[in-house]
């Protein structure tokens, strides 16, 4: 128990000092960092926010290299600098590309110098309910919000290290920290940000880069063209609200957790679930192939999915065995495409799936630098991206019954940063915000017939993470954790949220 409340007390002392340092910075400035003579890269400074900072750094001193995909509004905010006789540069780059940014990013190396602060600003939004939201536009938000963010850290992070002098900058959005409803591509991706900031911040202390910071900076929503049309209400309530959502008045990350770990210890009555079709990602192995058993012994019948068909159909004859029902489905994950190919097939040969369990996941394990780009991809879309695809499949047939429950298996990964895990911490704090803002949104639209559970299972002895040394609490606690929540006799109490 000692465990649980000094974990407990560091998770929201963390999420608390995490809110009111952005809080503080964003009203009070620190005592201001000399910036002249750095250089500067700017995405998304046509406009905005964005705007703002490139005149306001410029003016400090440093040369701006002003980045944005309007051609336009960026020259305008180039000339408006140059008129005032500071430097800066305009590039035209779409950051929803990762060959443009690192096309960009080689120009800018070549014609101005070795970028030492970058401040990944770009940032869209769709503002429309989720399943009115187009997947080209929920993969454009990601792609921007999150993804860009690793490929300019990939680029200018290199002579950053060997200098040892630099500054990353994450403009977040308290969509980053809180869901929020109506938004749920944009607080998934924002999620991502956030984590992946704190990951990377991490590793750097790790790799001993003192001269190296990170910061992330969490505007309320901000009338800067954006957010036009969403109704924000002034500072102050804005702040208030924060603070009661942050108090546990609304659904939160933070009441999210202690419910997640009271419930690990105070098991609330079990939901029967017998006659329930559980549609179950990553089934053919570690806590997915537990589950999937606890699941059929309990009366569901469960359409178990997974890459690796022999591993998976090795569950299903498993499960059948006993005398429960099991259906398997190879589907890679990563696939958009494959994904609701499978949830079609489902649809058909078993029913309408009422529950959805994704659980899925991969950890690539690497040090950032040394993580090639397509492990960063194929992670976000297996870790973060598979949710939308599979909810997008599954949520219609709950909505018209108001019967369902979505179930995200998180990771302690999805709320702390972890050293040498930046794609497995933003693919999974994008999967805590997808649901926290998906719960939201069918509060507002009142199926309150419809679940949704984040689970964090702390780093479990499921093969996955082999060889994980996390620095942030000696191993040693992990495992007492680990021995403390019985791991392996912790999936007996498992039973998703009620
Ligand atoms: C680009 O910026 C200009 C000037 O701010 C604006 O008039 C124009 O609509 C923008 N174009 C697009 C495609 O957003
Ligand atoms: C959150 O709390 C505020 C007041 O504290 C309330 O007006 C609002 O409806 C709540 N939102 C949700 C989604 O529960
Ligand atoms: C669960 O519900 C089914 C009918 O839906 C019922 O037959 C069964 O007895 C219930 N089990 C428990 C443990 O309540
Ligand atoms: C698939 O699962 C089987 C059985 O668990 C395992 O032996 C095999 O290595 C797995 N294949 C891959 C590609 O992971
Ligand atoms: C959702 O939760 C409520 C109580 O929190 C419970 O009564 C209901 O049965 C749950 N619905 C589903 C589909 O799990
Ligand atoms: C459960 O833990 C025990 C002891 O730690 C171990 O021997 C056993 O293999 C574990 N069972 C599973 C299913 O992992």
């Amino acid at each position: 128990m000692g465990f649980v409340v000094i974990e407990l007390l560091g998770l929201v002392g963390t999420v608390v000092l995490l809110i009111l340092k952005s809080f503080v910075q964003f009203f009070i400035p620190p005592s201001r960092k000399d910036i002249t003579g750095e250089i500067m890269f700017l995405t998304g400074a046509g406009s905005g926010l964005g705007r703002l900072m490139a005149l306001k750094f410029a003016r400090l001193g440093a040369t701006v290299v002003c980045v944005d995909i309007n051609e336009t509004s960026n020259d305008e905010t180039v000339q408006q600098i140059k008129s005032e006789g500071f430097k800066a540069y305009g590039y035209k780059c779409d950051c929803s590309s990762r060959e443009d940014i690192y096309r960009v990013a080689e120009l800018v190396k070549k014609q101005v110098g070795d970028v030492t602060m970058l401040i990944n600003n770009a940032g869209i939004v769709s503002g429309k309910k989720f399943l009115e939201t187009e997947d080209w536009m929920i993969q454009k938000s990601m792609d921007i919000n999150t993804m860009a963010h690793f490929w300019t850290t990939k680029a200018f992070l290199p002579s950053m290290m060997e200098k040892n002098h630099g500054h990353i900058v994450t403009i977040a959005s308290t969509a980053g920290l809180f869901g929020v409803c109506g938004l749920c591509d944009y607080c998934a991706s924002k999620f991502g940000a956030v984590g992946f900031d704190e990951s990377l911040n991490m590793e750097l202390v790790a790799l001993q880069k003192d001269g190296i910071h990170t910061t992330v900076v969490c505007p309320f929503f901000i009338n800067t063209g954006m957010f036009d049309g969403v109704k924000s209400s002034t500072f102050s309530t804005a702040i208030f609200h924060t603070m009661a959502r942050f108090f546990g008045v609304n659904s939160t990350i933070c009441s999210k957790v202690i419910r997640s770990f009271a419930e690990t210890i105070f098991p609330p009555p079990r939901k029967n679930i017998s006659g329930e079709i559980v549609f179950l990602t990553g089934a053919g192995s570690g806590l997915g192939r537990l589950m999937a058993l606890k699941f059929a012994k309990l009366g569901a019948t469960i359409a178990c999915v997974d890459i690796n068909q022999s591993a998976n159909e090795g569950v299903v004859r498993e499960i059948k065995s006993l005398g429960f029902n099991a259906h398997g489905f190879k589907c890679d994950c990563s696939s958009r495409e494959e994904i609701y190919r499978v949830a079609e097939l489902v649809k058909k040969q078993v029913g309408d799936v009422t529950m959805l369990i994704n659980n899925a996941g991969i950890v690539s394990g690497k040090k950032f630098l040394e993580t090639e780009d397509w492990m960063i991809q194929k992670t976000m879309e297996v870790n973060t991206m598979a949710h939308f695809w599979t909810t997008k499949a599954f949520l219609p047939s709950m909505m018209v019954k108001n019967y369902g429950h979505v179930v995200t298996i998180a990771s302690s990964a999805g709320f702390f940063g972890v050293p040498g895990l930046c794609d497995y911490c933003a693919s999974k704090f994008g999967a805590a915000g997808f649901d926290e803002s998906l719960n939201m949104e069918l509060g507002a639209l009142k199926k309150d017939g419809i679940n949704t559970t984040v689970v964090c299972p702390y780093f479990m002895n499921t093969g996955m993470f082999e060889g994980v040394k996390t620095s942030i609490l000696p191993t040693s606690t992990y495992h007492a954790m680990g021995d403390f929540f019985g791991i392996n006799s912790s999936m007996d109490e498992f039973k998703g949220r009620t």
